[in-house]
């Protein structure tokens, strides 16, 4: 597709308009070319993949836009809306195929890595204390359990949305945005915990599932989940109803807060009929390089109480006990339901990775699965209310295919010397099992 600079630049001030007008934002100065969207329009990194996805479906195609975003592996710091239009005038006029690097903020913040502290074992056991004890429901041993399950356990930042939107190609298997679910006894109580400005968003993914199995619309969604909250449904319960509206599919649960605690893993093979397992693994310089650029402690008061350590530490101890409450859990799994799987292998390979995959969930694998960016709605990559705010990685969005590039970029600012005795131990560890290809 081709396209003159200035149909383009109206289609992205359109965009931009209609971006400022659902932020309620206003401006003192008339949209222009010179507009900064950073300086004037102050837009944060989530507006800026918000605007992406919208320019996107304006033009009706993938654009790639993580190469304007990321100079020599380094985020831009601000960007007129001209040199978003210059951008991508080229792209359309003269597309590449691949990309190279992504961003999800625009202004990094990160500690020099001579001046990041090793974690140790006592560091380890302070983090420990910080995070939320979680009520385990009392286990009805009467009570029937779900049909099978499928549970993607790794911590944040391991690729984990991309390896539910491959998942989500395959027409044997349901896997929605993060569920949530498993952390809570009940639904109120679910509702309870996440309904803060910043954890509110984690409470779509049940949403849109409904809205894909039943056809409802969002407000027909909520209106369901507010009526099992006002009845205090069991998380189990809702589980069961979501699985209703499956037939034959497989569903696939990837939410990576579940990794936090052996307690909520215990509940999956509560509430479920021998569920299957997938641990996805990462190298922890990729996962805590990924954590430190995309903020993601502003999403931490959901999880912890407030850490005196700085965010690479917080990063790296959210690996480490990710991991090892994963390992330990498997201990108590049969192996045949237990598939580990790394996010390098993944990028690399995806084909390979994706039949292994299948054998080990006994379904047929399907093409569409190393395609992760067709067919938007029956993946559920769009949000509830709009387009562009599904939960999970956003910056899945920035991307326009599978890119092997992004599993090594950390090795331009990070080095295995930043990481405690405690995580090389359990690297070390986790590559024997998992046979990662060395980044
Ligand atoms: P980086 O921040 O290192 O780029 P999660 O979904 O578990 O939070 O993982 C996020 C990581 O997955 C991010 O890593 C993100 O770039 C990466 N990712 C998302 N889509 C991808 C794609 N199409 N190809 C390669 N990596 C992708």
């Amino acid at each position: 597709m081709t396209m003159e600079r200035s149909q383009v630049e109206s289609a992205i001030m359109e965009a931009v308009e209609e971006l400022l007008d659902a932020l309620d934002a206003e401006m003192d100065d008339e949209l222009s070319s010179a507009t900064m969207l950073v300086a004037d329009a102050e837009f944060s990194s989530i507006d800026f993949v918000q605007l992406i996805v919208l320019i996107e479906e304006k033009l009706g195609q993938k654009i790639g836009f993580q190469d304007m975003l990321m100079q020599d592996g380094q985020y831009v710091e601000d960007l007129s809306i001209g040199e978003v239009v210059d951008f991508t005038t080229q792209r359309l006029n003269a597309p590449v195929t691949a990309g190279t690097a992504v961003a999800e903020t625009v202004v990094a913040r990160q500690v020099p890595v001579e001046d990041r502290p090793v974690i140790t074992e006592a560091d380890v056991a302070a983090f420990t204390q910080l995070i939320k004890p979680r009520r385990i429901p009392a286990a009805d041993s009467g009570a029937a359990k779900n049909p099978r399950a499928v549970f993607i356990l790794s911590p944040p930042r391991s690729g984990s949305t991309l390896l539910r939107v491959m998942v989500a190609g395959n027409p044997s298997l349901f896997a929605p945005p993060e569920l949530h679910l498993l952390s809570y006894a009940t639904m109120d109580e679910r509702r309870a915990d996440l309904s803060s400005e910043h954890s509110e968003q984690l409470l779509d993914g049940a949403v849109r599932s409904l809205m894909q199995t039943r056809g409802w619309s969002g407000d027909q969604a909520r209106a369901f989940i507010a009526d099992c909250e006002a009845q205090k449904m069991g998380t189990g319960a809702f589980f069961g109803a979501l699985q209703e509206g499956l037939g034959e599919r497989l569903l696939v649960d990837k939410t990576p807060t579940y990794a936090f605690s052996t307690d909520i893993l215990k509940q999956a093979e509560a509430c479920f009929d021998d569920p299957l397992y997938i641990h996805l693994v990462r190298h922890p310089c990729g996962m805590v390089r990924s954590y430190e650029e995309s903020n993601l402690t502003r999403m931490m008061p959901l999880m912890m109480q407030s850490s005196q350590f700085s965010m690479s530490a917080v990063a790296e101890m959210i690996w480490l006990l990710s991991n090892r409450n994963i390992l330990e859990f498997s201990q108590s799994v049969p192996a045949q339901r237990w598939f580990s799987l790394s996010y390098e292998n993944i990028v690399h390979d995806p084909e390979t990775q994706m039949t292994q995959l299948c054998e080990f969930l006994g379904v047929p694998y399907h093409p569409d699965m190393v395609n992760p960016y067709s067919d938007k709605k029956s993946r559920m990559t769009d949000g509830v209310d709009s387009a562009s705010k599904m939960s999970g990685d956003v910056k899945f969005h920035l991307h326009s295919q599978i890119d092997p590039a992004a599993a090594t970029r950390w090795k331009q600012f990070c080095s295995e010397e930043m990481l405690g005795q405690p995580t090389r131990e359990l690297t070390d560890q986790i590559d024997a099992q998992v046979a990662r290809i060395r980044v």
